[in-house]
């Protein structure tokens, strides 16, 4: 399962706040996704908490973000990692992403990495195409011939390539689009649009788009109408 935690300026402008008030309520519903998913029983969970492009917002809001992402995870790490789950993070960490958090990034990482709950993945500093662009270079780089270019070799070339693909992707706010949301593990994504703003998204917001990922036929491309029983997305939630 995936998230694009999008809302959050609008939901501190409707309250005449700054929308870095806005990044801050979201940490809320942070920890009770990631509480609700792990309770489900979802085993991989990836929050986009920052794309490529998202370094074209003002400055005071960038580096607001990157203290609050260091404050996501000194707040709730000891107790993710306490309920048995391996974090890690998805995209750049090179410059610009400040060293404070960076370092915090990589002492988390290490700590639960031998964890074998939920895979709680942040997309930081991600874009999906950047991610492409990378998989393709590093396969270059081991002097493959073209005709080994494949689906497996190039999904083995990414960043993290026991990332599954997405089985449901769920967007706050009302926004229809994946901006640039990990795009080779969307292929056959099933989406789940819902209007709260995400510092108000909870258990049971989850708890709804859990319920129509499950009443979804996935095809995969078949002419059925009636999907074939291994096809339904009834696959007891180690969704991702
Ligand atoms: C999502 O909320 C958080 C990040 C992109 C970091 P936004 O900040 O995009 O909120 P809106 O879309 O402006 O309301
Ligand atoms: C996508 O949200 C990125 C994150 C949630 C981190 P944006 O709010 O940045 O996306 P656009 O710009 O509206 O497409
Ligand atoms: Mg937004």
């Amino acid at each position: 399962m995936a998230c694009i935690m999008d809302g959050n300026g609008r939901w501190a402008q409707q309250r005449g706040l700054e929308r870095t008030e806005g990044h801050s309520a979201g940490e809320a519903a942070i920890t009770a996704t990631v509480q609700a998913a792990h309770d489900m029983g979802i085993k991989w969970l990836t929050l986009f908490a920052f794309s490529t492009e998202n370094w074209r917002r003002p400055q005071p809001e960038v580096d607001y973000l990157m203290r609050f992402n260091q404050r996501v995870i000194r707040n709730n790490a000891p107790r993710w990692r306490s309920m048995g789950m391996r974090m890690r993070y998805l995209g750049a960490l090179d410059a610009p992403v400040p060293d404070f958090l960076r370092e915090d990034i990589m002492q988390v990482e290490e700590l639960t990495a031998a964890n074998t709950g939920m895979t709680l993945t942040t997309a930081f500093n991600h874009g999906g195409r950047r991610d492409l662009v990378n998989a393709v270079r590093s396969l270059i780089g081991t002097g493959i011939t073209a005709e080994d270019v494949n689906e497996k070799t190039l999904a083995q070339h990414m960043q993290l390539p026991d990332l599954p693909d997405v089985d449901l992707l769920i967007r706050t706010s009302g926004e229809h689009r994946l901006s640039n949301f990990l795009l080779w593990q969307m292929a056959y994504a099933e989406m789940y649009f819902s209007p709260v703003l995400w510092p108000d998204f909870r258990a049971e917001h989850l708890a709804r788009a859990v319920a129509s990922y499950h009443n979804r036929q996935r095809r995969y491309g078949t002419a059925s109408t009636e999907a074939l029983p291994e096809q339904r997305a009834t696959t007891p939630l180690t969704l991702h």
